[in-house]
């Protein structure tokens, strides 16, 4: 018997992927180089000195990804759009050629029964405008509102719904502040303008695609935060980094304001990057759902140097991923209670909009399952708790570029062999095959 949790009546399912991480192409008709192009080119950025160039050669394979989308029997696609492949210097002149790519891939999906979940930007930059400052540069994010406007008006007639961000917090603390991703500035504190920035692109964006009629959501990467022990320096640690990581992203939007940085020293206009009207536009935005990627909890001591307010202490006693994350299934649930409390009527539906682990180079990927399930099983809790959500995005339908990590981590339910392109589904993929069909015939 396949498994079947107990979800809501129209519950969706899906699987989430992104540009530069399935595409390759990226010389291909008339794309403009990204931040992750020339990133990922620099020595020692990326393990192995692996790119993206390649990726799942998914720009000319996308019909073959489609069949077994279809397969599947997925109600969603979650994909993102490559800005540099509409837009090749991120402003300016389109790209006919780029923007056809999406309008055959939507058409594709549509043919084949599956809803496309666009995100507007998941971490490309075109380089040309980090050759201005990239998301430090408040003009970056008016840029993204015209790159929206560029997009909606054509495959707009046939997207219900759209993410604009994908997590600004890993763009802005593993880009902007650490530099172990694209566009690799080491910042520290001083990257916050990248995050007021993005939420800044994300609200302008909003009302454009608002004023066309469509949804919006915006696709976080929150985590649970756990206090090492109930003193009162851990606990004063773990607010300041649930700050950081989760309410940056999300008061500003659910709240309209920012929130309380004074432990790291920062004022809440960002480094002087807020200005007057900012936060209405922001707030304004109207979230049709509040999309979630969980992945772990994050345990929280207090700080061992005094440069950061906090210390990240390890979580024992539980598996890991190949990845080595910790697997919190029960993680999920709490997350979302948590920001039922926090935000109460304010809090809009609730999307996982990514979900999944890596595990080691099998298509018996039985610890994928494993993950799913109970992953799934906490979120059905959820639901029984009151929680709103809507739908499930598993990340990924297929092995792919994972950032610095190169091909080493395998998220997929499709082995993918890098040599030869061949897609094999592993178990995982029959077992979600068969998740879904249980729970849509009980529709
Ligand atoms: C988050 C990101 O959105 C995605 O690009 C990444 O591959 C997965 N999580 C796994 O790390």
């Amino acid at each position: 018997m396949p498994d079947r949790f107990d979800l809501p009546a129209g519950f969706r399912w899906g699987v989430a992927t992104a540009a530069y991480q399935i595409e390759g192409a990226v010389k291909e008709d008339g794309r403009g180089p990204s931040v992750w192009d020339v990133f990922a080119a620099r020595p020692g950025a990326v393990r192995d000195g692996h790119t993206g160039a390649v990726a799942c050669d998914h720009y000319h394979r996308y019909p073959e990804d489609i069949a077994l989308m279809k397969d599947l029997g997925l109600d969603g696609y979650r994909f993102s759009i490559a800005w540099p492949r509409v837009l090749p210097t991120g402003a300016g002149a389109v790209n006919p050629a780029g923007l056809a790519f999406y309008d055959r891939l939507v058409d594709a999906l549509l043919e084949a029964g599956i809803t496309p979940l666009p995100t507007l930007f998941h971490w490309d930059l075109p380089q040309a405008l980090e050759d201005e400052g990239g998301w430090l540069n408040r003009d970056t994010a008016h840029r993204f509102a015209d790159y929206t406007a560029v997009v909606a008006d054509r495959l707009g007639d046939r997207i219900p719904a759209w993410i604009t961000l994908n997590e600004p917090f890993v763009h802005m603390v593993y880009g902007y502040a650490l530099g172990i991703h694209a566009p690799g500035r080491a910042l520290m504190l001083d990257a916050l303008p990248a995050a007021h920035h993005q939420l800044l692109g994300h609200g302008l964006a909003a009302s454009l695609l608002h004023e066309r009629g469509h949804d919006v959501l915006i696709a976080n990467n929150l985590t649970p935060v756990r206090p090492a022990s109930p003193s009162p320096e851990d606990l004063a640690a773990a607010t300041a980094y649930d700050a950081l990581h989760n309410r940056l992203f999300t008061d500003p939007l659910l709240l309209g304001r920012y929130p309380d940085l004074s432990a790291f020293g920062v004022a809440d206009d960002l480094h002087g990057a807020v200005r007057p009207g900012d936060l209405d536009l922001i707030a304004c935005s109207r979230l049709a759902g509040l999309g979630v990627n969980y992945y772990n909890p994050t345990r929280i001591a207090a700080p061992t140097d005094p440069g950061l307010p906090f210390a990240e202490a390890p979580i024992d006693g539980v598996p890991r991923t190949a990845f080595g994350w910790p697997v919190v299934p029960d993680g999920l649930r709490e997350l979302l209670a948590g920001l039922r409390d926090r935000y109460g009527a304010a809090l809009p539906p609730i999307t996982i909009t990514e979900n999944g682990c890596s595990t080691t180079d099998d298509l018996d990927d039985q610890a994928r399952i494993t993950y799913l399930a109970s992953h799934l099983d906490a979120l059905a809790t959820a639901t029984t708790e009151g929680i709103d959500v809507r739908g499930y995005y598993t990340w990924s339908l297929m092995d792919n570029f994972e950032w610095a990590e190169g091909y080493h981590q395998r998220f997929g339910l499709v082995h993918v062999d890098f040599e030869t392109q061949a897609r094999t589904p592993k178990a995982s993929y029959a077992w979600y095959r068969d998740l879904i069909a249980v729970h849509q015939a009980s529709r």
